[in-house]
């Protein structure tokens, strides 16, 4: 896919991050230049990479791999997506795209911190701007706590954002809130760094068994320590039902 198919604007996620990269190699190359200290040679050549991947990773990578992510799964058409933390849109647009008669609800507290000029009228906008606007439902809410019945999403996506909830117990209030929503026979599809393993944890103590794969350089914040990884799992179906409402990746 190609990031310039996008016509909605989706900012820089967490922009403090590539503001310090990029202030730590104007200070490294000072101290080259002006105090000839040639150690800081090697972060300054090895900063503007890491950089390089970030913003690669914010502006077009996370597009690439939920593009190809969201079309290996098997779609009716009817299906209602929720996206946690969906800030801008990035996920839950394209979620929508696969939706011609279903819903794609995005929640989040807007934090500007996390995503930079995050706010409900941009994504919004972005709605109108990429054409699915008629099918998203934009919520103000803490995915901690969701104001949603029990079993009223086919699938529940999550992309880089619920790391950003400090306290261990509340990532574990956040995924025992994804598994709730869910019905059965659905999907959850949580991408984030560093704390997959916590929500695998989480899972399990809910009885459930999740898959966790990496989902490549495309999503390095920076480099390899900082990679994203996909956390996959699937609500068993009712008893009554006979059909899997959405396919394994
Ligand atoms: C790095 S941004 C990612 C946004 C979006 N998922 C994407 O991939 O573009 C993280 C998002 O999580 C949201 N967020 C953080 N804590 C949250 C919470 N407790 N409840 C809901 N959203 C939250 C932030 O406001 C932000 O929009």
């Amino acid at each position: 896919m190609n990031k310039s198919a996008r016509r909605g604007h989706y900012g820089i996620d967490a922009p403090y991050a590539p503001f310090f990269m990029g202030i730590g190699l104007l200070a490294c190359l000072a101290l080259v230049v002006f105090a000839h200290i040639d150690s800081f040679l090697i972060s300054a050549t090895i900063l503007p990479l890491i950089l390089a991947f970030y913003l690669h990773t914010t502006l077009r990578g996370k597009f690439v791999a939920w593009h190809q992510l969201l079309a290996s799964q098997r779609w009716r058409g009817d299906e209602h997506v929720l996206d946690l933390g969906c800030g801008r849109g990035a996920v839950l647009l394209m979620a929508a795209e696969h939706l011609p008669q279903g819903r794609a609800t995005g929640i989040d507290i807007w934090s500007s911190k996390d995503q930079s000029g995050n706010a409900i009228d941009v994504t919004a906008s972005n709605a109108n701007a990429e054409g699915v606007a008629d099918r998203i439902e934009l919520k103000t809410g803490d995915m901690r706590e969701l104001p949603f019945a029990d079993a009223s999403f086919d699938l529940v996506v999550s992309n880089v954002a619920i790391h950003n909830i400090s306290a261990r117990a509340g990532r574990d209030r956040a995924i025992a809130e994804a598994w709730r929503v869910l019905r059965p026979g659905g999907k959850l599809l949580i991408a984030d760094i560093g704390k997959t393993r916590q929500y695998q944890q989480s899972l399990a103590a809910l009885g459930v068994s999740s898959q966790r794969h990496s989902l490549g350089w495309r999503m390095w914040w920076g480099g390899p320590w900082m990679a994203t990884v996909l956390l996959t799992a699937n609500k068993a179906a009712a008893a009554n039902e006979s059909i899997e409402i959405v396919g394994s990746s």
